[in-house]
């Protein structure tokens, strides 16, 4: 495999970062995942945008510009000969003198990794998922806000661990007021009487891309959204409930805790118009 490291594509067993960089010792980092269909990164200018966004919010310097990062990510996957590829696209604040005061003198490092997407089963798009309801809370928006992509994903590891001790797929986190927030990697979103629901970011979230484009796709496809605060009985009392991802794309859920769901007619429908836009963009 060829990585881009810093300035260069370099081989795998040479992709190496120092032990004193900020990315290892504190999760001093932003990154973002993307998916490539036919050679094409799928919205990529909005992931490196997001990327700038959160490496802003945390005062990192991406070494490059944003133009020469959408050239690093094409030549990675063209080095690899990747068709369908998740990418990620990584800057930590590098190398800089002992204790994190982040406004010391640092080198930053920007990696891209490129591999071959393991497609989901198909069974996990025809069952859905099962999900539980983690104890552990999404970072409160005054502590770690979660519209940062950061590579400090404790709580995420956390969550995502108490599913598999539950034999679940994943967690739905609540926000520290008590409202759904997310998965660990993806957004979540409900059916209830047609109307689809889906956390707004002031409750603390991840500003999804997929899940942007999915409301998007649900106004063209005239299916109501309503972006709000909302408890967890109200993802109970839903007829259909889905995930968001770059990629999982649109993911069914058959279970919350004890609640079942079937995968239902909204997931499909928004996966197919999901699908149909990649297909374009390709
Ligand atoms: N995860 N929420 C969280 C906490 C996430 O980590 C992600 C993305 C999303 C969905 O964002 P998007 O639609 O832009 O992929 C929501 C990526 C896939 C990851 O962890 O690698």
């Amino acid at each position: 495999m060829q990585v881009f490291l810093n300035d260069k594509l370099v081989p795998e067993s040479d992709a190496r970062v120092s032990v004193l960089d900020r990315g290892f010792l504190y999760g001093d980092s932003v990154f973002e995942t993307l998916r490539a269909y036919g050679g094409v990164p799928f919205m990529l200018s909005t992931h490196l945008r997001r990327l700038a966004r959160s490496a802003d919010a945390l005062g990192i310097h991406i070494p490059i510009s944003i133009d020469e990062l959408r050239s690093a990510v094409m030549s990675t996957l063209e080095a690899n000969s990747l068709k369908s590829a998740y990418l990620r696209v990584m800057v930590s604040r590098g190398v800089g003198p002992p204790g994190f005061d982040p406004t010391a003198d640092t080198t930053p490092t920007l990696v891209v990794l490129a591999r071959e997407l393991s497609p989901y089963p198909d069974e996990m798009y025809t069952d859905g998922v099962k999900l539980i309801v983690s104890p552990v809370r999404r970072n409160h928006p005054q502590a770690l806000d979660p519209s940062i992509k950061s590579g400090n994903f404790l709580n995420n590891i956390l969550a995502k661990a108490d599913a598999s001790r539950a034999g679940a797929y994943d967690s739905v986190m609540l926000s520290i007021e008590g409202f759904v927030a997310e998965c660990t990697s993806s957004n979540i979103f409900f059916a209830r009487d047609g109307v689809l629901h889906t956390p707004s970011t002031g409750v603390g979230i991840l500003d999804g891309i997929t899940r942007g484009t999915i409301i998007a796709q649900a106004h063209k496809l005239n299916i109501q959204v309503r972006e709000g605060k909302f408890a967890l009985r109200a993802l109970m009392e839903a007829e259909e409930v889905f995930l968001t991802n770059t990629t999982m794309e649109v993911m069914p859920v058959r279970a919350v805790d004890d609640r079942t769901f079937r995968p239902g007619p909204q997931a499909k429908r928004l996966r197919e118009a999901y699908q149909a836009l990649v297909h374009h963009a390709s």
